[in-house]
C-alpha cells in the first residue's frame, strides 16, 4: 500500500471512530478524533462539518459555525449539511440565516417533509406566517403524517386566530398512531372533528370492549354511529358535567360563544316584562349562568341539576334561594303547582323525546305559569321528530316541539330561531320558546 493509501485508510478509520463517539455522545473523544483527521488533512470537509456541529453542541457556536461554513466551501452541496447548518443557526436564534440554509437543502432534496417543517419553523420565527404555513403544507404533501408539521401548522393558525384550522391540525396530529396512552374520549372527539365518524365510533366500540357499560363510551358510540336514542343516560350527564364543571363557564362562554343566558334574557323581556315576581325553577341550572337573568322575575329562585360539581359552582350565585341535586323531570313531578316560571336553558339537548319533560313541567307550573326553554334544531327530518347528533346532543324538529307542547297542554307564546353556540366555527341553529300553561 502506498503511503497516501495508508493515510487515506487512517483518515477513514479515524472518521468512523469520531462519528461513533459523536453519535454516542462521547464528545471529548469525538473532538480528539476529528482534530486528528484535520491535522492529517486540513481541509477534510466531513471532519470540519461534524466538528462544527460538535463545537456548537459544546456551546462554542461561532467556532462551530465557522467550521461548518468552511466545510460547505470544501465539498459539493449536501442537503443534510445544509439542514444541519440551518438547525445550528436556528438554535442560535439566527433565523434570517437559518431560512436560506433550509431553502438550499430543499433545492437539493425537495421531497423532504422534515426540511419543509424546519423551513416553516424558521419562517414562523421571522414572523412570515403565510410563508411558514405554505412550507408546513408542503411538508404534509410529502408526508401527511409529519407530526412536527402538523404541530407547526396548529400553532401558526392559532397565532392567526383561526381556531378552526388550528384545531383541525391539532386533531390530525392527535389521531396519529400510537393511540396507546391517549384519552379515548379525546381521540373520538378528534376523529369527529375531522369528520371521520366511523373511526370515532370505532374508538368508542373498543373502549366499550375494555370498559363495558362506560356511560361516556356508550352514549358517544350511539352518537357517532348514528344509532337511535331517546334520552341521555343519567350517569353520562353526571360524569360529563362533573368533569366539565371547573372549566364549564370559560369553555362555554369563550370557546363556544355560548349565548344561552342572553337569548333567555331577550325572550323574557319580550314576553314577561311586566310580570309580577314568581317562584322560578332553573331546571338544569349548571354553574348558574342563567341566575342573573332569571332573578328579576323571581321571588324565589331554585336551581336543580344532576351534577354535584355544577351545583357547587352554582352555589356562588347568591340569587339562588335553594339548590338541589335532582333529575329535572322527577323534581317537577314531585313539586306540583310550585312554580310560576320554569327555565330549561340548554338542557333539553339531553332529552330526545320531550313528552316527559313537558308533562312534568305542566305538573310543576301553576295555572298561567310559563316554561322557557331552548333546543337545537334538527337539520334532517326524522319520523321520531328528533335524533341524537354526533355532538352527543339531541336535535329537535320545530314541528315536533310544537306537537309535544300542544299534547302536554302548553300554549306557545313566543318562539325565536336563535343560535346558542358555535361549533366548528358554525353557529348551531336553535329555538328559544316561551310557552304558557
Ligand atoms: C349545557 S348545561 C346548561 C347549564 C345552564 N342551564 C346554562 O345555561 O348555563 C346543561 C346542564 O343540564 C344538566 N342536566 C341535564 N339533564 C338534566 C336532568 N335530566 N336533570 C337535571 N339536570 C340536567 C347538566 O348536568 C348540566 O349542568
Amino acid at each position: 500500500m502506498t503511503s497516501s493509501g495508508a493515510l487515506e485508510e487512517l483518515i477513514e478509520e479515524s472518521f468512523t471512530s469520531a462519528f461513533n463517539h459523536h453519535a454516542a455522545g462521547r464528545l471529548d473523544a469525538a473532538e480528539e478524533d476529528y482534530r486528528l483527521i484535520l491535522a492529517m488533512e486540513e481541509q477534510h470537509a466531513p471532519a470540519q462539518h461534524y466538528l462544527g456541529v460538535l463545537l456548537h453542541q459544546c456551546g462554542r457556536h461561532e467556532e462551530g459555525l465557522a467550521l461548518m461554513h468552511e466545510a460547505a466551501r470544501n465539498a459539493p452541496p449536501d442537503a443534510d449539511w445544509c439542514n444541519d447548518l440551518g438547525n445550528v443557526l436556528f438554535a442560535c436564534g439566527r433565523f434570517e440565516e437559518a431560512a436560506p440554509a433550509y431553502e438550499q437543502a430543499l433545492d437539493l432534496r425537495a421531497a423532504d417533509a422534515q426540511l419543509w417543517t424546519n423551513l416553516a419553523a424558521a419562517r414562523r420565527a421571522l414572523g412570515q406566517t403565510d410563508a411558514a404555513i405554505a412550507a408546513g403544507k408542503q411538508a404534509l404533501q410529502y408526508d401527511p403524517h409529519c407530526l412536527a408539521a402538523l404541530h407547526q401548522l396548529a400553532e401558526l393558525y392559532a397565532q392567526l386566530g383561526d381556531r378552526m384550522q388550528s384545531s383541525r391540525y391539532q386533531c390530525m396530529a392527535f389521531v396519529l398512531p400510537p393511540h396507546e396512552g391517549k384519552s379515548r374520549e379525546l381521540l373520538a372527539i378528534s376523529f369527529y372533528f375531522l369528520g371521520q365518524m366511523e373511526q370515532a365510533a370505532e374508538v368508542c366500540r373498543q373502549w366499550l370492549l375494555e370498559e363495558p357499560g362506560h356511560p361516556i363510551a356508550s352514549h358517544m358510540f350511539a352518537a357517532y354511529a348514528g344509532l337511535p336514542s331517546d334520552t341521555v343516560p343519567r350517569d353520562y350527564i353526571v360524569q360529563r358535567f362533573d368533569d366539565y364543571a371547573d372549566h364549564f363557564d370559560s369553555n362555554l362562554v369563550t370557546h363556544l360563544d355560548y349565548r344561552g343566558p342572553q337569548v333567555l334574557e331577550a325572550m323574557l323581556q319580550a314576553g314577561l316584562a311586566d310580570a309580577a315576581p314568581v317562584n322560578v325553577l332553573d331546571a338544569g341550572c349548571g354553574t348558574g349562568l342563567c341566575a342573573p337573568v332569571l332573578a328579576p322575575y323571581a321571588q324565589a329562585l331554585e336551581g336543580i341539576d344532576l351534577s354535584p360539581n355544577m351545583l357547587r359552582h352554582a352555589a356562588r350565585h347568591a340569587q339562588y334561594t335553594a339548590l338541589a341535586e335532582a333529575d329535572a323531570v322527577e323534581w317537577m313531578r314531585a313539586h306540583p303547582a310550585r312554580y310560576g316560571l320554569v327555565a330549561a336553558c340548554d338542557v333539553l339537548i339531553y332529552c330526545g323525546q320531550l313528552a316527559s319533560f313537558f308533562g312534568a313541567a305542566v305538573q310543576a307550573l301553576q295555572e298561567g305559569g310559563h316554561l322557557i326553554f331552548t333546543v337545537e334544531l334538527a337539520e334532517e327530518e326524522r319520523a321520531t321528530g328528533y335524533y341524537l347528533h354526533a355532538s352527543g346532543r339531541f336535535r329537535h324538529q320545530r314541528s315536533y316541539v310544537q306537537q309535544c307542547l300542544q299534547e302536554a297542554g302548553l300554549a306557545m307564546v313566543l318562539v325565536r330561531e336563535e343560535s346558542l353556540r358555535v361549533e366548528m366555527q358554525q353557529p348551531v341553529p336553535g329555538l328559544v320558546v316561551l310557552a304558557r300553561r
